[in-house]
């Protein structure tokens, strides 16, 4: 191996390129479209294409009801409506997350509290969600980043215990799995992104058909509520059974969030070859984690003993010890690797993901106008809002500048796994020489 690093003008390891060689059938998906267009149906859910996918899905899953919508946080914000989340309520996500995974809750006038996270995989911390818990409390967000799942045990039992609704957060994990079951098969609501594509694992959410989201449930209230709520001239809404609900006709609350019936032709086609996919990107993670046994100061990201992950989106996290490596910062060794031509994708300085340090959670936000809303003054039962500050939650922002993602692949060219090996090798190897530049 030649020593100098790439960084500092020597040879890069990775010489592959174009490294993912599964191709997306999309003549499958051209078929499903080509019917749709025929029959000139563009616009409808309950019924066709929508509707078989929606059944494919809740069989996939093995939950009792399922509804698609247009796009993942929509799905969410359903969900907190289900759950009955309103104004002068509080939800709890983790600080760790993303804009999506609440918003709902804000647009229906609850106030995000977030919570810290479990410094071995950047999941949410339950025992944080806990201490965070007031009379206002309504929900708490679990999010399955990448694929790994959240300590479910825990947080179904913290929500059993204060009678607060779990909303989880599944936009990268279909097909994940806790204690032998499916992720959206048990909880109260559980939410799907189809976001992007499935071109490789990183260019959209592992079903994936353009834009769209599931909601999944076992409760027959929360899935009316979700129907009445955004789900115009479904049929369904004919045959509500709770008698609060009964009182709807077709048009529901009229809003209207289904899905469009070409992004879940191409979701279904993606449902179809999911479960090679996620065979595949296993695989791939699994010779990740072998590798890096090897190499200390880089600790893959922990999974609880419960869990079945799946890596196709969101690629596998690297937590990274600079203490291992005299002081040099995660960013440099990064950008080294990188330059040896690894393709990392997330690293630090990704503080888009610390959720307080937004200005609109550190400063405030007038939300509606007229000083109103739930990040201002009092707000119905709320009192005086806080805002955040650096240093609030130190773990979180501690691996924010201490992390890094690997992506997986499908079918890797032959020699690209082990290109990359070599070249966190070499970087581990010859850390010292950047420390004294
Ligand atoms: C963790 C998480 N939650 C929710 C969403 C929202 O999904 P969508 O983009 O379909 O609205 C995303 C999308 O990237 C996500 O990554």
């Amino acid at each position: 191996m030649n020593d100098k690093l790439a960084i500092q003008g020597g040879s890069p390891v990775v010489t592959i390129d174009k490294s993912e060689q599964w191709k997306r059938p999309i003549k499958k998906e051209m078929k499903l479209i080509k019917e749709l267009l025929e029959d000139d149906f563009l616009s409808g859910a309950g019924t066709g294409l929508p509707k078989e996918f929606e059944e494919n899905f809740r069989k996939f899953i093995g939950a009792k009801y399922c509804l698609t919508t247009c796009a993942g946080n929509l799905a969410l914000m359903s969900a907190f409506y289900a759950v009955k989340v309103g104004p002068g309520d509080e939800v709890i996500a983790p600080v760790w997350s993303f804009a999506s995974s609440y918003a709902g809750a804000i647009h229906l006038g609850a106030r995000p509290v977030f919570c810290e996270v479990d410094p071995r995989n950047m999941l949410i911390d339950p025992k944080d969600a806990e201490r965070k818990i007031t009379k206002r409390t309504r929900a708490i967000v679990s999010i399955h980043f990448g694929g790994n799942i959240c300590d479910m045990d825990t947080i179904l039992e913290i929500g059993r215990k204060y009678g607060i609704a779990i909303i989880q957060d599944a936009a990268h994990a279909h097909g994940a799995e806790w204690d032998d079951k499916k992720i959206g098969s048990f909880g109260d609501i559980t939410c799907f992104s189809l976001q992007g594509s499935t071109t490789t694992p990183q260019s959209g959410k592992p079903v994936a058909g353009g834009e769209g989201g599931i909601v999944t449930t076992d409760s027959r209230e929360f899935y009316e509520r979700m129907l009445i709520y955004c789900h115009l001239h479904r049929p369904e809404i004919r045959d509500l059974v709770t008698p609060d609900y009964r009182i709807f006709d077709e048009e529901g609350l009229g809003l209207k969030f289904r899905a469009h019936p070409l992004a879940l032709a191409i979701a279904q086609v993606a449902l179809d070859n999911l479960e090679y996919r996620i065979r595949k990107t296993n695989e791939f993670r699994e010779k990740i984690l072998k590798e890096f046994k090897e190499l200390s100061g880089l600790e893959p990201e922990y999974s609880y003993p419960k869990t079945k992950r799946i890596s196709i989106y969101g690629g596998v996290k690297i937590i990274y010890n600079p203490d291992e490596f005299e002081g040099l910062s995660c960013g440099r060794f990064v950008d080294a690797v990188k330059a040896e031509g690894v393709p990392i994708i997330k690293g630090p300085g990704s503080t888009q993901k610390l959720q307080h340090l937004k200005p609109q959670f550190s400063k405030g936000f007038d939300l509606w106008g007229h000083n109103r809303g739930t990040l201002g003054r009092e707000f119905l039962n709320l009192p005086q809002y806080i805002g955040y500050k650096k240093g609030d939650f130190p773990i979180a922002e501690y691996l924010s500048e201490n992390f890094f993602t690997i992506p997986t692949y499908i079918e890797p060219k032959e020699g690209f796994f082990d290109q990359c090996i070599e070249a966190f090798q070499k970087v581990v190897k010859n850390y010292k020489t950047l420390l004294s530049e």
